[in-house]
């Protein structure tokens, strides 16, 4: 079985969340389980130089043919052969979206690029997919050019949503990019205007989504494409994220101050005490909560500024580590300043600072709007630094209330998106670790034993290519 699996993000090579996590570690684990799997991206600026240039091709967008450099390279100790897909004027820059909170204003054409690049590239480099897996709106033209036949190219498609916030919606003029036949354009055209996602949900010969309950939720909040949703319902199926354990590992992480483990915890404590010095937090005596997150409105910013004071009322530190949307960043910059000692913002992308933060924080918290499926949370458990996250999505499946029955939680969790109840399981959270510390030591320990790698989740999506294949 010969899967291409096609994404914007592919960590390391280039990540802006989560979706650059499971590109990154989900190949490599569907590989061990014997797929020959291959991964293809943008070769964008920060790629790594010196990978040779493996075969050329055009690519047409908007009747225009743009020459295609593929360069091989492979994910970072695992077999999986990656494909760089390269045209320097729409990837030789800085950002892989945008700079500065702005998106390029030419996102349409550069992943249209990608998508086309991904279905060509079979006969350039002598290895042909029977499934190609797209993922996001920026390969959703891939299950509607091969259901078209557009693409020209007998393979099925699987299509794997991690956020239908973002559709790559577009004025119904620019659809000449997409160089699609009518039965194609048919599908992505919705109220007048190029809706790639819809494109996606209706041609994709099965759609995935990153968790159990965000696939249940859809249906009913699907921002808008909840009809389409239900209409495909019979092929669509939640399958949860996974981790990837080798880079998120509290004993192995080069990142960190001190190795430590379930079995011996105490380096957790000096990875603390490092964190404070290094960020300038004094002790108080309370909790230190962290957050890891991109700034943007999904994520339940809202929430901490409504509930900011009453939070730092608990006795709290706060460490966040985040990066976009200026409204927020620049409430985080001002909270910083009004409690210095005690709160501290870390405005950009910091691969190294978000280890930390998971490993020095006591508390992580996550109060997300909605959540497709979330992997931090996941990390703070390996991390054995205790969730507390709002009830949606990926959350709901992954973190247990120590409330309903505390020796079998492993967090809390709230259910109304009101800073009232965020601040009401945040509040039960510092109870429980300044009240009780040997049950505390306990929750921590139930987190960090769990089995969160992508070994299960392979297996399911695995399973699924060969019932797509077989259909
Ligand atoms: P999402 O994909 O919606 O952003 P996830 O929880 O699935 O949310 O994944 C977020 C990923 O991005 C995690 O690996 C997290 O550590 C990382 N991340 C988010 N913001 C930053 C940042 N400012 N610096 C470093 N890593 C970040
Ligand atoms: C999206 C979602 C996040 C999910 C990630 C990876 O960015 O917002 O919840 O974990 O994709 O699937």
């Amino acid at each position: 079985m010969r899967v291409l699996y096609v994404a914007a993000e592919v960590a390391p090579f280039a990540k802006v969340g989560g979706l650059g996590d499971v590109a990154g570690a989900l190949p490599a684990a569907l590989s061990r389980l014997g797929v020959d799997v291959r991964v293809a991206l943008p070769k964008y600026r920060g790629v790594p130089a010196g990978l040779a240039p493996v075969g050329e091709f055009p690519v047409s967008v908007g009747g225009a043919e743009r020459p295609c450099t593929v360069f091989a390279g492979r994910l970072p100790a695992a077999e999986v052969p990656v494909y760089f897909l390269g045209h320097d004027p729409y990837f030789d820059r800085p950002g892989v979206y945008g700079e500065g909170g702005t998106g390029y204003p030419d996102e349409l054409e550069r992943f249209v690029f990608l998508s086309k690049a991904a279905l060509a590239l079979g006969p350039a480099v002598g290895w042909v997919p029977d499934i190609v897996h797209a993922n996001d709106w920026h390969t959703a033209l891939i299950p509607a050019s091969l259901r078209s036949g557009d693409a020209n190219l007998p393979a099925k498609s699987v299509f794997t949503i991690h956020n239908l916030a973002y559709q790559g919606r577009f004025p119904r003029e620019r659809g000449a990019a997409l160089g699609l036949n009518a039965v194609g354009l048919g599908a992505v055209v919705r109220d007048g205007e190029i809706n790639l996602l819809q494109g996606a949900i209706r041609t994709a010969d099965w759609i995935t989504t990153v968790s159990p309950s965000y696939a249940r939720e859809i249906l009913t909040q699907g921002e808008g494409l909840e009809g389409e949703l239900q209409a495909r319902r019979n092929a669509l199926t939640g399958i949860l994220n996974g981790i990837d354990t080798a880079v998120w590992d509290p004993e192995r992480d080069p990142h960190l101050w001190a190795p430590y483990s379930a079995v011996d915890p105490s380096g957790k404590r000096e990875n603390t005490r490092h964190l404070r010095a290094e960020l300038g937090l004094v002790e108080t005596g309370g909790p230190l909560v962290g957050m890891v997150s991109r700034l943007a409105e999904q994520k339940g910013f809202d929430l901490v500024i409504g509930g900011f004071e009453r939070m730092m009322a608990l006795g709290i530190e706060l460490v966040v580590l985040g990066e976009g949307d200026p409204r927020y960043a620049g409430f985080l910059q001002n909270a910083e300043r009004r409690y210095p000692g005690r709160v501290r913002a870390i405005l950009g992308f910091s691969e190294a600072w978000a280890h930390r933060i998971e490993a020095g924080a006591d508390i992580f918290l996550m109060p997300s709007r909605f959540e497709p499926a979330g992997l931090n949370q996941l990390y703070s458990l390996r991390y054995g630094t205790v969730p507390v996250v709002r009830a949606t999505g990926g959350l709901r499946d992954t973190v247990r209330d120590c409330g309903s029955d505390p020796e079998r939680g492993n967090g809390f969790t709230f259910e109304d998106y009101t800073a009232e109840a965020m601040l009401g399981a945040l509040g039960r959270a510092v109870r429980l670790w300044r009240g009780n510390p040997a049950a505390w030591r306990r929750l921590v320990g139930r987190g960090m034993a769990e089995d969160h790698s992508w070994d299960v989740p392979a297996r399911e999506y695995h399973a699924l290519y060969e019932r797509v294949l077989a259909r």
